[in-house]
């Protein structure tokens, strides 16, 4: 008899508005990338469970006893562990990974493939998770991958589309498609964990005292104006809004000269607006432009970024793909 396997894809993430802010307490806008990691879940009939994260690298195998011993597998063993606590039954399996989204590069690679493995997992056991549980389960794997997470990412890869977020709070609002023009999204290259700058934003505010509430206060004032450019197709707000977005940014620690000379070189290349994405320190920037001039812009980054791609928004959430038999 053949094996019973389940495939699940999980889209990437950028965030246009709001991060580290949306950790403490302001709302946040992401979207879902184009740019999907698939999640193999094959029936094994006994145990050791295996999981193959390709775009790492990595393999591990294990007892029920859940252990690997690269760390960066953990948060997939945290999902199969949270699956378990919530009374799913994940059986013995096969688990591979597959992606292109480059790993620590602010693009949701870690929430993405904890997403697509809950999904493809459950799946194969012939269950049925709805969005919450499943956010709820890569949530899990996101506080193994870097310890204070807001819930933006997991968010956006769960639900897809473009959402307003707050943590505690979830998704607030919600367009099922992204924006009218594709993302410029180049990488630096840098890799940076998440946890370090996070924390480094968190000791930041507090030693700033009353400018806190200050600088909170006005990213939810840019997330309001942003939102309602972002509804009204207003290309030429959204860009201005971003660099104001990523000047914050930068007063508050987490951008790096690899990324302003990013940014920069996207901005004077004719973008409307450019700005990092993600927790800084390296990782990634995006940009946009006027309809039919992303593919100049982005060519305008290649001799400083090796990977730089044009990219839609508002990409559907996490899906089962395929179930067989
Ligand atoms: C990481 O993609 C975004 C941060 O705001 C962290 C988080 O929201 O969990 C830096």
């Amino acid at each position: 008899m053949p094996m019973k396997y389940s495939r699940a894809s999980a889209p990437a993430k950028v965030i246009l508005f709001g991060e580290h802010f949306v950790v403490n307490g302001s709302r946040a806008i992401a979207t879902a990338l184009d740019l999907p990691t698939v999640a193999t879940a094959i029936e094994k009939a006994s145990w050791p469970l295996e999981i193959e994260s390709t775009s790492l690298g990595l393999r591990c195998v294990t007892g029920p006893e859940l252990t690997c011993s690269s760390r960066e597998l953990e948060p997939l063993l945290s999902i199969i562990r949270a699956l378990r606590s919530r009374d799913y039954d994940v059986p013995p399996a096969r688990l591979t990974v597959e992606s292109d989204i480059p790993p620590s590069a602010g693009l949701g690679s870690s929430a993405s493939a904890s997403a697509a493995a809950a999904a493809a997992l459950t799946a194969l056991a012939g269950q049925d998770i709805d969005p919450e549980e499943l956010f709820e389960v890569t949530m899990e794997g996101e506080r193994v991958a870097h310890g204070n997470p807001s819930g933006v990412d997991p968010a956006t890869v769960v639900y897809g589309g473009t959402i307003v977020f707050r943590r505690g709070q979830g998704v607030l609002e919600r367009l099922q498609g992204g924006l009218s023009v594709p993302l410029v999204v180049a990488d630096s290259g840098l890799r940076r964990s998440t946890a370090a700058p996070v924390l480094n934003v968190l000791k930041f505010l507090d030693r700033v005292g009353p400018l806190r509430v200050s600088l909170l206060g006005l990213v939810e004032q840019l997330i309001d104006l942003a939102w309602s450019a972002i509804r009204g197709n207003q290309l030429e707000d959204i860009g201005a809004l971003m660099n104001i977005n990523h000047g914050l940014l930068s007063a508050i620690g987490v951008s790096t000269p690899e990324l302003e000379e990013l940014v920069y070189a996207a901005r004077r290349a004719g973008a409307l607006g450019a700005k990092l994405t993600g927790a800084g320190w390296g990782g990634s920037i995006i940009a946009i432009t006027r309809p039919g001039e992303a593919e100049r812009v982005a060519a305008a980054l290649t001799s400083r970024s090796s990977w730089v791609r044009v990219l839609d928004g508002g990409a559907p959430g996490t899906r089962v793909i395929k179930v067989n038999p």
